[in-house]
C-alpha cells in the first residue's frame, strides 16, 4: 500500500490496519466531500467516523522503565502462562497479564474473539497470524527494535466489560484505543501518561454518567468520539479546548448551555447532535473560521438569535443547526461561506426573507442543500426562486403566501404578533460580494452587537 504517500504517519502507528483507517479516511474527505462524514456521524454503530490525519509530536521520549518479566508474571492467575524467553520482548510480557486479566472481566462475547488472546503471541497480526484479534503491534519511536502493541481496535466486538481501568491505560505505547459498537461501561481511564495516544473512540457504548473527565487533560488528543453513550449533565468548558480535530458527542443526554469556550476549539469536525443542549449557538464561534469544517447542532433545545459570526467561519461547509427552537432572521453574513455545501436550519423558529445572499450562493459557491422547512419564513429573495424549483432550497410549511405546503394563515399571524421570538436584524456583511456594500474587515472581528449597523 501506499503507505504514508497521503498521510505523513507517524513512525508509533506505522500499522498496516492503522495506515488503511488513516489514508482512507484521507481519501474519504478528498473524493466524496464533507457531506458523508455530517450523515455518517449521526448514523448509529456505522464504524468508527473518519480518522484524522495525526499531526502530534510523537516522537518525544517516553522513558518507562523495563519492567522484569518475571515479576509481572506472578499472581494474575489466569491460568498457564508462557515462559517469558517465548515472548518476543519484555514489553509483550508485561503486557499478556494485562490483557488475561482484562479477559477475566468480559461478560459477553458474541464473535469468540477473546479466545484467541491465548498464548505468547500478542503481535500475531503483525506477523498475519490470527491470535489477539484487536491487537496491533508497532516499534515505538522510543524503542525502535521492541515490537509492542500499539493500538487496540475492538470495533464491532459487542464485548461486554463493567470497566476499561487496568486495561487501556497499561499499554505504555498505545496510539489509539477504537471500541465502536461493544458494550463498554464505567469510567474512562486515565490515559495522559501515555506519551503516543491520540486517537479514543468509545462510541456505540454503555458508558452514562457525567461526561468523563479523564479525557480533559489528554494534550495530544487528536481524535475523541463518544456519541452513541448515555453520558449526561454539562460538557466541561476546557472541552473545547482538547486539541482534537474531531469531536463527536452526539446521541448522549448532554444538557445544560454550550461553553463560550466553544470559540476556542480547534477541531474540523464538531458533533453536538441529539442532546438536550439549550440556550444559544455561542457567538465565539467566529473565532473557529481557520479550522472548523463541519458542524452539527441539530437536535437539541437550543435558543436565542441566530449568531451574524457563523458568517465569519469562512470555512464551513456543513452548518447543520435543524431541529431546535432557535430565534431570528438569517444573517446576511451567511452569504460569506463561500465553501458552505449544505446549511440545515428547518424545524425552528426563524422568520422574516430568506436572503438573496444566500441563495446566491448556489450559483457563485458551492451550496447543494438548503433546509428551511417549518419556519416562519415570510418572502424568499428573487434568487431563492430557481432553488426551489431546482430543490435546492426547501421551504415547505413556512409562511409564504402563494407557496404550496405552508402553515395556516392564522399560525403565521399568531407568530408574527409575539414580540418574544423577535431578534435584531444585522444587515452587514463581512466579504466582497458583487452588487453588495462591503464593509471593512475591522468589522468582521468584534462582535456585532443588537440593532446596530442599520444601513
Ligand atoms: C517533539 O518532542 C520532543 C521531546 O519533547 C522535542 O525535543 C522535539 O523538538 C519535538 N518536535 C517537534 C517537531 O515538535
Ligand atoms: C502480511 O501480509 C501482507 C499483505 O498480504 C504482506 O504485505 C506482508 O508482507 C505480510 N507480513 C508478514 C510478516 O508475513
Ligand atoms: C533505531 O535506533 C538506533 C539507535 O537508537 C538508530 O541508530 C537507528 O537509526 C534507529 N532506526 C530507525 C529506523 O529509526
Ligand atoms: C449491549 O447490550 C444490550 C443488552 O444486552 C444489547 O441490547 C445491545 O445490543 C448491546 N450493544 C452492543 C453494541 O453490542
Ligand atoms: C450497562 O451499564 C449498566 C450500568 O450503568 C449495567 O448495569 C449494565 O449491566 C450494562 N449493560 C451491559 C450489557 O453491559
Ligand atoms: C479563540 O481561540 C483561542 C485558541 O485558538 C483561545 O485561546 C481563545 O480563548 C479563543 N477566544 C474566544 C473568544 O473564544
Ligand atoms: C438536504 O438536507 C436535509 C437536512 O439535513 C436532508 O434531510 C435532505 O435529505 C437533504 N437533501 C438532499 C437532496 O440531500
Amino acid at each position: 500500500m501506499a503507505r504514508g504517500a497521503v498521510v505523513p504517519v507517524p513512525v508509533a502507528i506505522r500499522h498496516a490496519a492503522v495506515v488503511a483507517v488513516l489514508v482512507l479516511a484521507a481519501a474519504h474527505g478528498a473524493l466524496c466531500g464533507h457531506v458523508e462524514f455530517a450523515a455518517g456521524v449521526v448514523a448509529r454503530g456505522g464504524g468508527n467516523a473518519p480518522s484524522v490525519r495525526p499531526g502530534a509530536n510523537v516522537t518525544g521520549a517516553a522513558g518507562e522503565p523495563a519492567p522484569s518479566p518475571e515479576s509481572s508474571l506472578v499472581g494474575c492467575g489466569c491460568g498457564p502462562a508462557p515462559a517469558p524467553w517465548q515472548f518476543l520482548n519484555y514489553k509483550l510480557a508485561a503486557l499478556w497479564p494485562v490483557i488475561q486479566a482484562f479477559k477475566k472481566t468480559i461478560t459477553c462475547d458474541p464473535l469468540g474473539v477473546t479466545a484467541t488472546w491465548e498464548g505468547p503471541d500478542l503481535c500475531s497480526s503483525f506477523f498475519n497470524g490470527t491470535k489477539y484479534r484487536g491487537f496491533y503491534c508497532e516499534y515505538p519511536p522510543n524503542a525502535n527494535a521492541t515490537l509492542t502493541v500499539a493500538s487496540i481496535d475492538f470495533n464491532g466486538f459487542g464485548l461486554c466489560a463493567p470497566s476499561l481501568v487496568g486495561f487501556v491505560d497499561q499499554f505504555p505505547d498505545l496510539a489509539l484505543f477504537h471500541a465502536n459498537s461493544n458494550n463498554f461501561s464505567g469510567d474512562v481511564p486515565d490515559l495522559t501518561h501515555l506519551p503516543f495516544f491520540y486517537e479514543l473512540d468509545l462510541s456505540n457504548n454503555n458508558f452514562s454518567g457525567s461526561f468523563p473527565d479523564a479525557v480533559v487533560p489528554l494534550g495530544g488528543l487528536l481524535f475523541l468520539d463518544l456519541r452513541f453513550n448515555r453520558y449526561a449533565g454539562a460538557v466541561p468548558p476546557a472541552v473545547f479546548a482538547l486539541t482534537v480535530e474531531a469531536l463527536l458527542l452526539n446521541n448522549n443526554g448532554f444538557d445544560g448551555r454550550i461553553p463560550d469556550s466553544f470559540g476556542s476549539t480547534g477541531a474540523k469536525y464538531l458533533v453536538v447532535a441529539n442532546n438536550q443542549f439549550t440556550g444559544p449557538i455561542p457567538r465565539s464561534i467566529y473565532n473557529t473560521s481557520a479550522t472548523l469544517s463541519e458542524v452539527l447542532f441539530l437536535n437539541n433545545r437550543l435558543s436565542g438569535c441566530l449568531p451574524y459570526e457563523i458568517g465569519l467561519v469562512e470555512g464551513l461547509a456543513v452548518f447543520d443547526a435543524g431541529g431546535n427552537e432557535i430565534a431570528g432572521p438569517i444573517p446576511l453574513s451567511f452569504g460569506c461561506l463561500r465553501d458552505v455545501e449544505e446549511i440545515n436550519l428547518a424545524g425552528n423558529q426563524l422568520y422574516g426573507q430568506v436572503p438573496d445572499v444566500v441563495c446566491l450562493l448556489a450559483k457563485t459557491g458551492k451550496l447543494q442543500n438548503l433546509s428551511l422547512s417549518d419556519n416562519f419564513f415570510h418572502s424568499v429573495g428573487h434568487h431563492c426562486m430557481e432553488l426551489v424549483r431546482s430543490r435546492v432550497l426547501d421551504v415547505r410549511r413556512n409562511c409564504i403566501l402563494g407557496f404550496p405546503d405552508q402553515r395556516p394563515a392564522l399560525e403565521c399571524a399568531a407568530f408574527y404578533a409575539d414580540p418574544t421570538k423577535h431578534c435584531p436584524f444585522i444587515p452587514h456583511i463581512p466579504c466582497d460580494l458583487p452588487g453588495y456594500h462591503h464593509y471593512p474587515p475591522k468589522a468582521a472581528h468584534g462582535h456585532v452587537q443588537g440593532q446596530e449597523g442599520g444601513n
